[in-house]
């Protein structure tokens, strides 16, 4: 964020609002400077999870402002009580959505740096011509192991059913 000299506000989550981004905070906080939104769910370390329907709410918010929304789902399959609803799953084709994830959870992959988005076609463009030269790609012993033995599930997809 400090390389593109942006700003970090920080919104609320506290017990009045379950734990979970108010919209009333975001419209407070947001100005036209703003250009994007960042929400983890699941959340580390609370662990609640965003229901549909604010989901539904925070993303018409972005939609409605023209922000950005960053989905960090990096614990997507990592639930507890209720169930994970994915952001892309309820949102519209044309919105500015980043879904953020990671291997370090789901796979037990911490440290090893791998992950992946899901985003719009031309951002993906734009995306992939930046991390050339940042990243360039996974370490070594990422690349070796993916879909390897130390991680029977990426062989053949996600979930409890795929390894
Ligand atoms: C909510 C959340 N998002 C993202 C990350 C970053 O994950 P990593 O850099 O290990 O892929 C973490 C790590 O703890 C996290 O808790």
């Amino acid at each position: 964020m400090h390389t593109f000299s942006g700003r970090v506000l920080p919104y609320p989550l506290g017990a009045e609002g379950d734990f979970l981004p108010r919209p009333e905070d975001l419209e407070r906080l947001a100005t036209p400077r703003t250009r994007a939104i960042l929400v983890t769910s699941p959340l580390n370390p609370l662990g609640t999870v965003l229901p549909r329907k604010l989901a539904q709410t925070l993303l018409a918010f972005a939609r409605s402002r023209g922000l950005w929304f960053i989905a960090d789902e990096v614990y997507d399959e990592l639930t507890f009580d209720d169930a994970y609803v994915s952001v892309g799953s309820v949102a519209d084709p044309g919105d500015r959505l980043v879904a953020v994830y990671s291997f370090s959870k789901v796979y037990a992959m911490t440290g090893w740096r791998a992950g992946y988005l899901v985003v719009p076609l031309d951002l993906s463009e734009l995306l992939t011509g930046m991390q050339e030269p940042i990243v360039s790609c996974v370490n070594t012993p990422a690349q070796m192991d993916y879909g390897g033995p130390a991680v029977p599930g990426l062989a053949g997809g996600r979930g409890p059913d795929s390894g």
